[in-house]
């Protein structure tokens, strides 16, 4: 009987820890839509298409579903103003830095704008970024 209730006790363990994980995720990328449309909406648009020569697009743009994730964190903090080519196009406005965002809501932009749209790509966790700043750190304190 000891036993049985202990299995019973698991799987109820179990069965919660799912429903908060995906949950939790589920918050994330609401989060992440609401600094979307606080942040981002503005130049990249509600479909992600962008503004041609103006704002890069981030629906279907290779960088934003690809894995370099450390290059998408350091963007998103210090913004972007390189003009280099971006899937064969240039963009002439210049992105502005997010000093106030924190790795969790960084997390959560990038989780949002990976998987939105026609975008299927790996959500990102909090951890990533922070890895991806003490790495950005390391180069630009030398
Ligand atoms: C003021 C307009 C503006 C805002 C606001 C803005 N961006 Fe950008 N973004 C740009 C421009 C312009 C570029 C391309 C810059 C270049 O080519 O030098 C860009 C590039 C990017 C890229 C790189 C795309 C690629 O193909 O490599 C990502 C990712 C990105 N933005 C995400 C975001 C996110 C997420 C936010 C909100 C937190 C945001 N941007 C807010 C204008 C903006």
């Amino acid at each position: 009987m000891g036993n049985s209730k202990i299995r019973c006790f698991l799987f109820g363990a179990i069965i919660m820890l799912l429903f908060v994980s995906i949950k939790t995720q589920a918050q994330n990328l609401e989060n992440g839509k609401k600094i979307y449309q606080t942040k981002c909406l503005v130049c990249h648009q509600s479909d992600g298409g962008g503004v041609p020569n103006m704002n890069a697009p981030l629906d279907g743009a290779s960088n934003v579903v690809g894995n370099d994730i450390a290059r998408l964190v350091k963007i998103i903090k210090n913004g972007f103003n390189e003009r280099v080519e971006l899937d064969g196009l240039y963009y002439s406005n210049s992105m502005t830095a997010n000093p106030d965002l924190t790795p969790a809501q960084i997390s959560d932009v990038l989780s949002y704008i990976r998987t939105s749209w026609s975008n299927k790509a790996t959500k990102v966790t909090t951890f990533q970024v922070q890895q991806a700043i003490k790495g950005n750190q390391k180069t630009s304190a030398k």
